[in-house]
């Protein structure tokens, strides 16, 4: 796992939206992993930006996201498919064919899940993930004691989640469903390139247990500390509590993959 320490949250998904541009230009047909969450609007917004200014092209890209909540149509405005037509698909010129997204409201979701796990390897397997991190250290939604080889299937959120997503549904806890299908843990270690990003103090005490902390199914961000190419984008407010960030600039400042990027 390499980490990488940004001063602010602008920083942080500038330097994330960089890496997935430059992934999209060395393979046009980039399988891209996405997530959802306020964290991402900024690099999302990068992203459009860099294909009005600088023609970055989505058009061969394919892409899968993370999650769906379950009951919610696509049309939904608090959808995980809404969020992504609004913040990057009608933004950028992908072929909404090529975008893929858990479907929430299938009547049978086992099935559901199987496809969307034959899907990713039809397409040949997810290139680049990117990844938000819970209150509760989750990645996609897999909550707490999800086990850590768990494959894409339907899951019931904490608490402390809903709570987390409920200004997407006008703060009203009761709108918020409490269950979504998600990949599972395996399915994330199984991409080629994990790109988490974390910001803000209130991700601090979460992002020191994942990266630094014990590999446990209670943190299931932790598990990425298993995956042979994993990236940490942090800024220093979500760095606060991390113990090796000397070590961590040390890297930045001399792997070549960060020279004149
Ligand atoms: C949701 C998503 C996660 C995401 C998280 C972070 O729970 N399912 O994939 O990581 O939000 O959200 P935010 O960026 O708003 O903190």
């Amino acid at each position: 796992m390499e980490v990488i320490l940004q001063p602010d949250a602008a920083a942080a998904a500038l330097l994330v939206a960089r890496v997935i541009a430059r992934e999209i230009r060395r393979q046009p047909k980039l399988v891209l992993g996405l997530a959802t969450g306020r964290t991402m609007e900024a690099v999302y917004a990068h992203l459009a930006c860099m294909h009005r200014e600088e023609g970055l092209s989505f058009a061969a890209c394919r892409t899968f996201n993370l999650d769906e909540y379950i009951g919610l149509p696509p049309e939904h405005p608090a959808s995980y498919r809404q969020y992504m037509n609004q913040h990057l698909f009608s933004q950028v010129d992908i072929d909404l064919q090529n975008t893929h997204l858990p479907d929430g409201t299938a009547t049978d979701l086992t099935a559901e899940c199987a496809y969307y796990e034959h899907l990713i390897v039809e397409c040949g397997g997810i290139d680049l993930q990117l990844l938000g991190i819970g209150h509760d250290g989750h990645i996609g939604f897999n909550e707490p004691m999800s086990a850590l080889r768990s494959r894409t299937r339907d899951k019931t959120l904490m608490r402390s989640t809903i709570e987390q997503n409920a200004e997407m549904f006008a703060g009203e806890l009761s709108k918020v469903p409490y269950r979504a299908i998600t990949m599972g843990v395996g399915t994330i270690l199984e991409s080629k390139r994990c790109l988490l990003l974390a910001t803000g103090y209130e991700k601090a005490g979460i992002i020191a247990k994942a990266l630094e902390g014990p590999i446990t199914s209670r943190v299931t961000a932790s598990a990425l500390q298993l995956h042979a190419h994993c990236t940490v984008v942090v800024d220093y407010a979500a760095a606060a509590t991390l113990e090796e960030t000397e070590y961590y600039r040390w890297i930045f400042e001399n792997e070549p993959e960060w020279q004149n990027f």
